[in-house]
This record gives C-alpha cells, structure tokens and sequence, in this order.
C-alpha cells in the first residue's frame, strides 16, 4: 500500500468514528462550505448560472445517502422532482446526479426504483438526463439494474458510473455500452477490499485509461471524471491522435477544486461539467473529498485559521 492509498484509508476509518463526527458536524459546516454550493436550491441555482458563464456545464446533486426509512426516501425524491423543475425553469445548463441510497436502495428495492424513476420521468418530460451515482459495492449490481430496467422501460435519459477500481468494471462496462448507457468513469472513491478491488494507484489509473480507450473506440460519448493531470493529458493526445472530436466526450471535476482549470479547459473547446452538491447532509460527502487528497485536508485546516 503506498502513502496516498494508506492516507484515504486512514481518513475514510476515522470519519466513522462517532466523536470525530460529532466534531466535525458541530464545527465544520463552514469547512466544509468550499465544496458545497448552498443550503438550498435557489442558492444552487444561483451558483450554475456563475458557472454557466464561465463556458462550465454543470451536474446537480442534492446531498443526501444512507438514509434509514422509506419517508426519508421520499422527501429526497420530492426535492429531486423541485430540481428538475428548478433546472429548466431558470433555463440553465444543468442534468441531475443522484444517489441510489438518497432514495432507499438499501432499505426497499422496488421502493427505490419507483423514487427514481418518477425524478427520471420528469427528467425526460424536460429532455434533462439523471445520473445514478455509484456508491460502495454492495451497490454496485443493484444501480447497475437499476439503470437498465430504467432503459428498457423507456427511459434511456438515464445513466451510471463505472469505477475503475473494482476489478468487475471491464466487463460491466462492455454490458452497459452495449445496451447504450451514458457513463460517468471515475476511480472509485469508497474503501473496497483487495479481493475485489485494485488497491494500488498505478493499476486503477492503468484500468481507467483503458476503459477510456474501450469507450473512444467504441465511438461512445464518455465523461471522464477526474482531477488527475496524468489521465486528463492522457485523454487530450489520445483524442487527437485519433481525431475524436472535442464534443464527443467530457471531463467532469467537483465543485470547489481546479475551478480556475475548469473554466481553462471550457475556454479551449472542451466540454467541461462540474459536479455540484448542496444541501444540509454534507458529512459523508465532505470526508470522502478529505479522504481522497492530503491537500484537501491542508486546505481545510488552513481555512480554519483565517
Ligand atoms: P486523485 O485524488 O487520485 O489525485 C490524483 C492527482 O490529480 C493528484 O496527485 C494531483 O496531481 C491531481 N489533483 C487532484 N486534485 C487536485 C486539485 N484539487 N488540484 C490540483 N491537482 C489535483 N466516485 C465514486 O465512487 N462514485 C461516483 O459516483 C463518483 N462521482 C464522481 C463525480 C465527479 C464529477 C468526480 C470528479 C469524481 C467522482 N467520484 C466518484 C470520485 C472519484 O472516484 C475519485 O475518488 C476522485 O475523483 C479522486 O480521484 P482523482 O482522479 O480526481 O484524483
């Protein structure tokens, strides 16, 4: 395990430790604000039309997972159905993201698809587009059922995120292209064991580039989820040598890091989303992003002190 790898281990254990969640949730809220657009929708809504101007497309995510009952489930839907309203009303340049768990896939399957598949009918009755985020592996199968029952059903407006850590994710990923669903490709951000997941860096971003190469060769639209420089620069000169067009894919990034580079990349032609969350549930989300990076933990501390 290498230092980075042995980092996120150590941040995602502690995070569940229940004083450091205290902790954070009694004191963190403002740290945590760099990440988060807002509290409510408005303030999100507000936020995109910033970013639009900018050339930066956006993906809205109101925060929310591990919910423990079904009213819960409910009420997120609800908000979700407000968003997609909320999105096309104010005219701007914005699809969903949503977390399977937000609406009850650990609590009551069925109950779960039919939460999702109201905020994914709405979506289409506005041309929008949802996409299931993928949560830790006991998910995994679930979400990806999920999102081709949606399609079969009639709702093709609807896609999923492949993880390029867990060692399955080729062969998923040759299935969804397959049937002709959108795909986010990320590395994988939850704590997996090694005897489903790579655990070292160089073998997921190996598994990443290759996804991505599975997909341009597909001539499939792809969204390339990452702040790695190594896989972006990687992607620009392989889609040039191979005369992919700029619009034939997108690089995604979270709100809240490499803003300055993510209106770079929308200045020199590429398509460039940005992940935006907001909300009051933002303690999962929030150490994830610690988890994932020593500087974001750096970053944090030193706002602590201003
Ligand atoms: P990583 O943190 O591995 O860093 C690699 C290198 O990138 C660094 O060494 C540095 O060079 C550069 N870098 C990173 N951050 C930087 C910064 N702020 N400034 C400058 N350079 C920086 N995961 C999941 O399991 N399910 C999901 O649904 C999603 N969805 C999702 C959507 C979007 C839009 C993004 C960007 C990410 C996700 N993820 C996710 C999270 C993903 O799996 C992963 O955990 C993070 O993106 C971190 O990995 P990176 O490749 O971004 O960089």
């Amino acid at each position: 395990m290498d230092g980075t790898e042995f980092y996120r281990k150590v941040i995602l254990t502690v995070s569940g430790n229940k004083l450091v969640k205290w902790l954070s949730i009694k004191y963190g809220r403002k740290l945590a604000g760099r990440f988060i657009a807002g509290n409510t929708l408005d303030e999100a809504l507000d936020e995109i039309e910033r970013l639009n101007a900018k050339g930066i497309l956006v993906t809205l995510d109101h925060l929310g997972e591990g919910i423990t009952t079904l009213d819960e489930a409910a009420e997120y839907r609800e908000e979700y159905l407000k968003l997609v309203e909320g999105i096309a009303q104010r005219g701007v340049q914005s699809n969903v993201s949503l977390k399977p768990t937000q609406m009850g896939m650990a609590l009551d399957l069925e109950k779960a698809y039919e939460n999702i598949k109201s905020v994914v009918k709405k979506a289409k009755e506005f041309r929008n587009f949802v996409r299931l985020d993928m949560e830790d592996s006991p998910y995994t199968q679930a979400t990806i059922d999920m999102t081709l029952r949606l399609h079969k059903e009639g709702l093709p407006n609807v896609g999923t995120v492949m993880q390029a850590y867990l060692f399955r994710t080729e062969e998923d990923v040759r299935s969804l292209m397959e049937a002709g669903v959108n795909l986010r490709l990320v590395k994988g951000a939850y704590k997996e064991p090694g005897t489903i997941a790579f655990q070292q860096k160089r073998e997921v971003i190996d598994n990443y580039k290759k996804l991505i190469k599975m997909h341009f060769d597909q001539g499939a639209y792809t969204a390339i989820a990452t702040h790695d420089d190594n896989i972006i620069d990687w992607v620009k000169v392989f889609a040039e040598q191979s005369r992919i067009e700029k619009e034939d894919f997108e690089f995604q990034m979270l709100y809240g890091l490499r803003m300055n580079d993510q209106a770079a990349l929308a200045e020199d032609g590429y398509r460039i989303r940005c992940y935006m969350p907001y909300g009051t549930m933002w303690y999962p989300y929030f150490t994830r992003r610690l988890a994932e990076k020593p500087a974001n933990l750096m970053m944090v501390l030193k706002n602590m002190f201003k």
